[in-house]
């Protein structure tokens, strides 16, 4: 993906939760939130996904103009829809509608949304289905799975769309590790097969395995940035980025 970002604030109360990001990256195929809480990670995903409106910025995202200074363009509502379609957004937790089944909640954003047949549409659900050992749960409605199981349904809707640019906020962060590998290791499996994605994650291992680029957020503005490798061993880090890395890497194991 190409991403440009000009001086992006979005304030909320007063309070700057981004504060003037700029940005330029070519060719990224999976980019990487991290940085503390408050940081400033879910206020950047959202507004990329064109879920928030920020005050103030240019944002372009491959060939999507998102938002011009004060101007979102994509308010212009045809724009907003047609650029929402194209992407895939999962969230921490409360991704699926809890009356619908793991096979409905699949099947019908494809029926209803993007006019798929029902059959091309039960059939792409249950090819993922399939291929993520779901298929026994298909006809299990939320509150009947797991955590992980929900989450990994989630992650098969937002992928049956094949989207130009999957967004991840913190997908593992309500889960139990054994759960959280679940689910890390589907979205590994989507990246093999192309899928492009934003990443906001606590899970540092998987940041350093999957980014092409990591982004570290700090009150707001982007205070160091770079390849894994840059990232987590590099010189001349920030302070704050040391200091974060050490303390959230604490008690981590060599897997
Ligand atoms: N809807 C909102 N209304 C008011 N303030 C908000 C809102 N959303 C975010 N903020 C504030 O903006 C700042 C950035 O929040 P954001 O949720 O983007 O942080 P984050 O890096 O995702 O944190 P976390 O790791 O805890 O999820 C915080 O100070 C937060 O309190
Ligand atoms: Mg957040």
């Amino acid at each position: 993906m190409r991403l440009r970002i000009k001086n992006l604030t979005k304030q909320y109360d007063g309070q700057k939760a981004i504060d003037n990001i700029s940005l330029e990256l070519d060719d990224i195929s999976s980019l990487v939130l991290i940085g503390p809480s408050g940081s400033g990670k879910t206020t950047l995903l959202r507004i990329l996904a064109g879920l928030e409106v920020p005050e103030h910025g240019e944002i372009q995202i491959n060939d999507h103009i998102i938002h011009i200074n004060d101007h979102m363009i994509n308010f212009d509502e045809n724009n907003l829809l047609k650029y929402r379609k194209k992407i895939g957004v999962v969230f921490q937790a409360f991704n699926l509608f809890p009356h619908w089944t793991a096979l409905e909640n699949i099947t019908y954003p494809l029926i209803k949304v993007h006019n798929f047949s029902f059959e091309e549409a039960e059939d792409r659900a249950n090819t993922l289905l399939k291929r993520f050992s779901l298929d026994e749960h298909k006809n299990k409605k939320p509150l009947q799975l797991s955590g992980g199981q929900q989450q990994r349904i989630a992650l098969c809707r937002a992928a049956s769309l094949k989207p130009e640019i999957l967004f991840l906020d913190e997908p593992t962060s309500a889960l139990d590790p054994e759960f959280t590998v679940e689910v890390l290791d589907l979205i590994h499996e989507l990246q093999e097969e192309g899928i492009e994605f934003i990443l906001v994650t606590h899970e540092m291992g998987f940041a350093a395995s999957s980014a092409k680029h990591i982004l570290f957020l700090d009150e707001g503005r982007i205070i160091s940035q770079g390849n894994p490798a840059q990232i987590f061993t590099g010189e001349n880090r920030p302070d704050r980025v040391v200091n974060f890395m050490n303390k959230i890497l604490k008690y981590e194991t060599e897997k």
